[in-house]
């Protein structure tokens, strides 16, 4: 930027334009709408619990209860949902097979969202760890997940989440190449109008462990067998900025229609540098841990809750995000509307 032909001090005085509520927002830069936000909902079996300990404020939804939440989701103008299960341990398997039953717990919650409100989007998540008995995100061969034989498995899932009518799949396995091979998949089941969200650039984060909690995905198994609880083997590490770059090239060219960047506030730096290299939709995704945080300081009384929520949004906003999945979607769209 060049600042020649900016004035000096007392000529200049940048706190004039922060005189007044209505000034400040006049020269406000970045805003935030309900329609940037995208919440992610937890479904369950009426056996599974509702709560989330970990998760002050989310609860997990059956199918019965769905009306509830959609009405709410729609009275906001939130755009779309993204949908989780809390998997029933039993049918859980080494091969998480129960990802590609037309009748699980997602495709049942997609079925239904879309018949009672096919206005909403739905975002189907694409990774094999809330149906595995490991925990990890695609084929588990005991030592090591197994990347190739991970990209017909993810592809299956997200043809099958397709055709029960999600209208995004976002694959969050971090495999290489899931990209090309779930595009592939569609294409050949006629879906060629369903967009995909890649969870491009995903670092193995210690964010995550509230979901981890809310979806069963206990203790995961490492290399060497024993639980050890991280995915860094296909997870980005969090050092890395420059790698990112090369994560979201080579999904756009594998056909990804927007990119995701997760966790968020942790990695302003990676959405700013994405949405400003490549111009395409750039998502970010305030974690579970990164929500838990704030909800848990602010019930000890130490911060204001909606503000530090709303400063943490417009932050994502202000780096670059398109838009922002975010576990307060409700509350905050509903302070926006007002
Ligand atoms: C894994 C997945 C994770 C999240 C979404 N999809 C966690 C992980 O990679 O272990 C985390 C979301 C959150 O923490 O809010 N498929």
């Amino acid at each position: 930027m060049n600042f020649h032909g900016h004035g000096q001090f007392p000529n200049t005085r940048l706190r004039r334009l922060r005189t007044h509520p209505w000034l400040r927002e006049m020269v406000q830069e970045t805003r935030l709408h309900p329609s940037d936000l995208i919440l992610p909902l937890f479904i369950r079996t009426p056996e599974g619990p509702a709560e989330i300990p970990s998760m002050p404020g989310v609860r997990r939804w059956t199918i019965e209860e769905l009306p509830q939440i959609i009405e709410q989701i729609l009275a906001v103008h939130i755009p779309a949902v993204g949908l989780f299960p809390l998997t029933p341990q039993a049918l859980k398997t080494p091969d998480g097979k129960e990802a590609f039953n037309p009748e699980n717990l997602i495709c049942q919650a997609i079925r239904t969202i879309k018949e009672m409100a096919p206005q909403l989007g739905i975002i189907a998540d694409v990774a094999l760890d809330p149906y595995t008995t490991h925990g990890h995100d695609g084929v588990w061969n005991g030592t090591y997940v197994d990347n190739d034989l991970s990209l017909d498995l993810l592809s299956k899932q997200a043809v099958i989440q397709a055709e029960a009518g999600a209208d995004i799949l976002a694959p969050s396995d971090m495999m290489d190449g899931r990209i090309a091979a779930i595009r592939q998949a569609l294409d050949g089941a006629n879906f060629e109008d369903r967009a995909i969200m890649s969870y491009a650039a995903k670092y193995a984060s210690f964010f995550y462990g509230p979901w981890r909690e809310a979806v069963g995905v206990a203790k995961l198994p490492g290399q060497d067998g024993r639980p050890v609880g991280d995915k860094k083997t296909y997870q980005m590490n969090p050092a890395n900025a420059e790698e990112a770059l090369r994560e979201v090239a080579l999904d756009l060219q594998e056909g990804a229609d927007m990119v995701m960047i997760k966790p968020g506030l942790p990695y302003l730096d990676i959405i700013s540098r994405v949405h400003q290299t490549f111009l395409v939709p750039t998502f970010a995704f305030q974690v579970s841990g990164e929500y838990s945080m704030i909800k848990v300081a602010a019930a000890q009384g130490w911060m204001n809750e909606q503000a530090v929520m709303e400063e943490t949004l417009i932050s994502l906003k202000r780096a670059g995000a398109t838009g922002i999945f975010t576990y307060a979607a409700l509350e905050v769209a509903r302070q926006l509307n007002k």
